[in-house]
């Protein structure tokens, strides 16, 4: 079961005990001192195994129990979340030339993005807390999947987004029945009002990356993908980036791997951010420790949206660590990624997905990875998410014909 020995600081080290209420190092600060759940790794290098470490009986990314932060499975939501398809696709690696690309279909998630994996787990906490609600600001996806899972046990959730939310996440919230407030700013803002309004309220905060537990969900992605390939782990794994969340999670969950002895690799992390809203990918190309924080984020993937990436200490030590790189990507070529995914794969994916495709093919094209390597993609968002930014990039003329006119649709469908 859980075996959360304390919270380190991921600046000073500093470690706390995991059921203070303390999320972030009161020493170090709320951004600096940003905290990682640790477990009793020696105690659980002696018990697991690679017969052993999975719970098959739990569903979905529950099955990793002995990795997650919790002990009572009746707090487990009904939604099922992880245990996503891992596809390889051959038409890709021909195009490409590439020995192996595979694509970890997240879009299939509960409310269909990667946010599931987190959203489970703060349930779950806030309800072994007994809370009377949750609050989170979120581009939309960690709303909407919050507000699924609250909908999954009636534990109301209250929602901060920036009032240019897409409309498919917004529809979720409304159906979830979340308390929206809508916030006229940009993501960044919406954070700062949720660190304040639970300090306020009491409610549990499941803003990414002052809550440690949030990452806990967001890593038993890499245990799919190593399970899924038989524990031969990929070269890379390419994660879209906004707060750095995701990407750092990531990375936790092969360390926590290979800490244990399950594997003897950890891939290399390649982030992705989109160009005009890069501040992750500014630091690493300065080679600098210092993150600056851009203003007015611009771009069609909202959910990399972010000028302040809350997890960018974590992130950019998580792909230095690993040996990997930040690479950026235009809109141009993130809408184009959508619409080869869709042409080629039938995957249909929102912009933030699309754009790890993009870096992936960045990479390629820069030589920047091999192309007889292997890459997982984290396809991290549904295309319904965000309609209205992908509709510019489909074709429009679709006839309509009287429904008498047999020989106008055939010559249509010749056409
Ligand atoms: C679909 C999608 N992809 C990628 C991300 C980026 O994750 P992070 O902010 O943890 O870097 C998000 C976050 O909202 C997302 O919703
Ligand atoms: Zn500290």
């Amino acid at each position: 079961m859980g075996k959360v020995i304390g919270l380190r600081c991921i600046t000073c080290g500093r470690i706390y005990p995991p059921d203070t209420g303390i999320f972030t190092c009161p020493e170090c600060g709320p951004y600096n001192g940003t905290l990682e759940v640790i477990y009793d790794y020696e105690g659980l290098k002696k018990r697991l195994n690679r017969e052993n470490w999975v719970v098959p009986s739990l569903p979905g990314h529950y099955r990793y129990i002995h990795l997650l932060p919790f002990e009572d499975t009746n707090l487990i939501s009904p939604l099922e979340v992880g245990n996503t398809p891992l596809i390889k696709s051959h038409t890709l690696e021909q195009k490409y030339k590439s020995k192996g690309i595979y694509l970890k279909d997240d879009t299939r998630n509960a409310t269909l993005s990667y946010k599931d994996r987190a959203s489970s787990i703060a349930l779950i906490k806030a309800r072994e807390e007994g809370s009377k609600g949750i609050i989170v600001a979120s581009t939309g996806n960690a709303a909407s999947s919050m507000a699924g899972f609250g909908a999954s046990v009636g534990m109301p959730v209250h929602v901060l987004v920036p009032k240019s939310i897409p409309e498919g996440k917004l529809l979720q919230l409304l159906l979830f029945k979340a308390n929206v407030v809508m916030i006229d700013g940009i993501y960044d803002t919406c954070f700062d009002i949720s660190i304040k309004v639970a300090k306020e309220t009491g409610l549990y905060l499941r803003s990414t990356a002052v809550n440690p537990y949030l990452s806990e969900g967001k890593k038993t992605s890499a245990f799919e993908i190593a399970e899924q390939l038989r524990y031969n782990l990929p070269d890379y794994v390419f994660v879209p980036v906004g707060d750095g969340c995701i990407i750092e999670s990531v990375y936790k969950g092969f360390k926590e791997l290979k800490l244990l002895g399950l594997t003897n690799t950890v891939p290399r992390i390649i982030g992705v951010q989109a160009k005009n809203s890069a501040p992750l990918l500014k630091a690493f190309e300065n080679n600098s420790q210092k993150i600056e924080f851009i203003e007015n984020p611009e771009t069609v993937a909202d959910s990399i949206s972010v000028g302040i990436p809350r997890d960018g200490i974590k992130a950019l030590k998580a792909v230095r660590d690993s040996d990997g790189f930040f690479v950026g990507v235009s809109d141009e070529e993130i809408l184009f990624a959508i619409r080869e995914l869709a042409e080629d794969t039938g995957l249909f994916v929102e912009p933030a997905a699309a754009a790890a495709f993009a870096g992936f093919k960045r990479s390629l094209k820069e030589r920047r990875i091999p192309v007889n390597s292997t890459s997982v993609i984290l396809l991290t968002g549904n295309g319904l998410k965000d309609p209205k930014a992908i509709r510019n990039i489909v074709k429009k003329d679709v006839p309509v014909l009287s429904s008498d006119d047999l020989d106008g649709v055939i010559k249509a469908i010749e056409r």
